[in-house]
Formats: structure tokens, C-alpha cells, sequence
């Protein structure tokens, strides 16, 4: 079978990577891909926004499944529009990416299926919304509705950045994005990811992972998209798991499925363990990036039949096996990120730094020309290795990291530090 992966980041280097290893595939090309994958795919300079493009490009060579790995392109409906072409496409429909796409529908349906979620407001009315964080008191957290690349999140630690916030949204600084927000409580706890996939009836669980969003050791700065992430959860236990998957996934997959759109492809949980126990902080319906990288690091299984499973609408028949071990990915990003940094410098030694055989080394912002590596973007490469516990593969993940040559990178040094410091006690 061929297969079409449409993205650029590290998740789709890993996805790529996890796709090759898989004997049903025959050839994989990557939409627009980025510098590290060539050796793997036939990368393709095809724009997802041009739906009929893609069609056109399936069409002629003969795809038999796409693999969508963004949100922006599975919010403006590209899995709707190539299900109706009868190509088989892994993501969920414009309509269920809305648990994704806007803050408000996915908290209106947390309240309808009693799902364990912050309290909230949704607002497209200034006073209203200032009204409403005055009452909740600070901290309070301020949210865009809509899709706005990871920075529509505020959280206020005093009323006067509340309604800032909600001057700034309200006022335009995320377009369209923030027509409207979300006030919501502040929850206390230790954050954790958990993914499952999902054919619209059944879920087949995958794995935990936690991830670092902030630029600066310590978790301080401000949010990138991710600095790096690791896999198991710890604060995720078999009883955490096992209620996220009763109080959250399932009530989520019968709640979608009632109201007349079934979800399937991935959901991406991002959740609080609170006192209480798990409550949803969002949902994402795309593998994490970082996250993506330790989970396909950690799978055994060949994941190109769960991916169709999901699709086909048998999830429930597939037996996933993972690696007991654990692993880890440090993100090098330009200097300068999250804010401006050089394009287009040189990156060398990476063959010699991932030769371990329990490392590797996922692009992001990157090209290949003439042999060599050039940084392209914010987020550049994803060192990830497999260790005996977090200990090890971090580790494992900065001796290799420490053997690339880019003088214009830069990492944070303490990814899995909670894990890290769990596992010396
Ligand atoms: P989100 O984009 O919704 O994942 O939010 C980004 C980050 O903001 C989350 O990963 C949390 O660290 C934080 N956050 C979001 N909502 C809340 C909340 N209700 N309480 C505490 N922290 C939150
Ligand atoms: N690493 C967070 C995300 O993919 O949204």
C-alpha cells in the first residue's frame, strides 16, 4: 500500500519512521515533509490547504490510506472532503475536530455528558466575560475559542490580567480565533497526556506521556509548542488510566457518537490530576508533537493496521504491544525561539550522534540541500531514546544531543526532571 502523510514536524518524522517498519507499505511520501525523512518517504511539495491537490495527488499515485497529522487541516475538513473520494484518510471529520477547533464546544459537551472538566463561562461579550472572571477570582485562565497555535491560553494570576486578557482576545489579537472565549477555573494538579485511537464506537488505548511546553528550565518562560516530552506518565497509574478512559474518553466517544458525529482517529487528552482525580484540560485530535515521538518510539506493534482499524471501524480487534521501556525526546530549537531566530543554518554530526541503537533523531525544521542539514524553523530536531527507565533514556538522549554540531541550537537541559527526581527517591 502507499500512504500519503501530510505534515513537516517531528510528529511526522515519527510517523514516518513508525510507518515504514510496517510490511503493508510500499511506498510513503510526505506532504511536505521536511529534511530528515527522505531516506524513509518521497517527500512532495503538495499544500494540504489545496484540497483538491491532494485528491488529484491520491488519485495518481494510488494512495490507499493518508494519514493527516496537523489540526489546521483536519478542522478545515480535509478527512470529509478525501472520505468522499473514497480514500481512506486517518483523522477525524471537520465536525469532530471541533473538540479541538473550539475551546467552547468541547467544554458544552464535557457539561452535557457530566465530564470532569474546569468550570466554565463562554463569552463573546467583554463585560460579560469580566464579569464572570471577577467572580471566580484569581488565578483565573483566560482561552481563544479557537485555533491559535498554542498561545490562546492565558492564565491570569491577578483580575487585572484577566480582563486584559479578555481586552486583548476579545479585541482582536487571535483574528477570528478569539470572535469568542472561554473563563475557566484554575485547576491544581500535575498535568498528563493520554492517547487513545478511536473508530467512532470502540477506543483502542495507547500510551501516556508528558510533555514541556515552556522555553525555560524549571518550566518557566513562555510556551512553545513543545520543548520536550516522555513517556510512560508516572502520575498516570493503571487506577488514573483507567479512570480517564471511564470518566473522560468513553462518556467523550458515546457523546460524539449521540450527537450525531462520530469521532474517530486520535484523541490527545490533556489532563489535570487533581485532588479529585482526572479532569480534561482540552482535547487535541492529532498525536502531540513532541509527544508523538516517545509514543512511536515506545510501540512494538506495526501501527498501519490500528490506523485502518480506526478508519474501518474495528479499533476493538487490534492488539497494540509497547516497549516497557520508557523514552524520552529533547527538542534543539533555534536560538531566539519561541520569538524570531536565523534561518538556515548548518547542522552537522547527526549520523555519528544517533548511532545508538536505542536513539534517534526526529526532524522538525529542516531541509536537505545538497547533502547537508539546514535549520528551516523554530522547532529544529527531536533527540529520543529509549532507556530502562526516564533516568536512562534521558540520559542516553543528551549524550547523543551533545554530539550534534549546531552552534545556532539550543535545548533544555531538565526535560523529565518530575520523572527524573520520582525515580531517585
Ligand atoms: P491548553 O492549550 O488548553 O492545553 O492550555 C495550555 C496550558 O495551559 C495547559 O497545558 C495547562 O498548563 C494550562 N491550563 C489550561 N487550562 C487550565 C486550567 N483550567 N487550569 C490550570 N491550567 C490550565
Ligand atoms: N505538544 C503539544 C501539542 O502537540 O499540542
Amino acid at each position: 500500500m502507499n500512504i500519503l502523510v501530510i505534515g513537516s514536524g517531528g510528529r511526522e518524522h515519527a510517523l514516518v519512521w513508525k510507518i515504514s517498519q510496517s510490511p503493508l507499505v510500499k511506498s510513503i511520501f510526505s506532504a511536505p515533509g521536511n529534511g530528515g525523512m527522505s531516506d524513509l518517504a518521497t517527500c512532495v511539495p503538495l499544500d494540504s490547504s489545496n484540497q483538491d491537490a491532494v485528491v488529484k495527488f491520491c488519485i495518481e499515485k494510488d494512495i490507499g490510506l493518508v494519514v493527516v497529522g496537523p489540526e489546521v487541516p483536519l478542522v478545515a475538513g480535509l478527512v470529509d472532503r478525501l472520505e468522499r473520494e473514497n480514500i481512506t484518510t486517518f483523522g477525524p471529520s471537520a465536525y469532530a475536530a471541533q473538540l479541538e477547533g473550539s475551546k467552547g464546544f468541547t467544554k458544552d459537551l464535557c457539561a452535557k455528558y457530566n465530564i470532569p472538566t474546569a468550570a466554565y463561562g463562554r463569552f463573546t461579550d467583554t463585560h460579560a466575560a469580566r464579569d464572570f472572571a471577577s467572580e471566580k477570582g484569581a488565578p483565573v485562565v483566560i482561552k481563544a475559542d479557537g485555533l491559535a497555535a498554542g498561545k490562546g491560553v492565558i492564565i491570569a494570576e491577578t483580575l487585572e490580567q484577566a480582563h486584559d486578557a479578555i481586552d486583548d482576545i476579545l479585541g482582536g489579537q487571535f483574528g477570528e480565533a478569539g470572535a469568542e472565549l472561554v473563563v475557566e477555573e484554575f485547576l491544581v494538579g500535575e498535568e498528563a497526556s493520554f492517547f487513545a485511537l478511536c473508530d467512532g464506537d470502540n477506543i483502542l488505548p495507547l500510551a501516556t506521556a508528558q510533555d514541556h511546553k515552556q522555553v525555560g528550565e524549571g518550566d518557566t518562560g513562555p510556551n512553545t509548542g513543545g520543548m520536550g516530552a516522555y513517556s510512560p506518565a508516572a502520575v498516570m497509574t493503571d487506577e488514573m488510566t483507567k479512570r480517564t478512559i471511564d470518566e473522560i474518553i468513553l462518556p467523550t466517544v458515546r457523546g460524539m457518537k449521540e450527537e450525531g458525529h462520530p469521532f474517530k482517529g486520535v484523541f490527545f487528552a490533556g489532563l489535570m490530576i487533581t485532588e479529585k482525580g482526572p479532569e480534561l484540560i482540552e482535547y487535541n485530535v492529532r498525536f502531540g508533537d513532541p509527544e508523538c515521538q516517545v509514543l512511536m518510539m515506545r510501540m512494538k506493534s506495526d501501527i498501519v493496521p490500528a490506523l485502518i482499524a480506526s478508519v474501518k471501524g474495528d479499533v476493538d480487534k487490534v492488539e497494540m504491544t509497547w516497549h516497557e521501556q520508557a523514552a524520552l525526546t529533547v527538542v534543539m530549537a533555534a536560538k531566539g525561539y519561541p520569538g524570531s531566530y536565523n534561518k538556515n543554518t548548518e547542522i552537522s554530526n547527526l549520523d555519528q550522534a544517533a548511532s545508538d541503537e536505542n536513539t534517534y533523531i526526529f526532524h522538525a525544521g529542516t531541509k536537505k540541500t545538497d547533502g547537508k542539514i539546514l535549520a528551516t524553523g523554530g522547532r529544529v530536531l527531536n533527540v529520543t531514546a529509549l532507556g530502562e527507565n526516564v533516568t536512562n533514556a534521558k540520559d542516553r538522549a543528551y549524550s547523543a544531543l551533545d554530539q550534534i554540531d549546531w552552534q545556532q541550537g539550543f535545548c533544555r537541559r531538565d526535560i523529565g526532571w518530575r520523572a527524573v527526581k520520582r525515580e531517585s527517591e
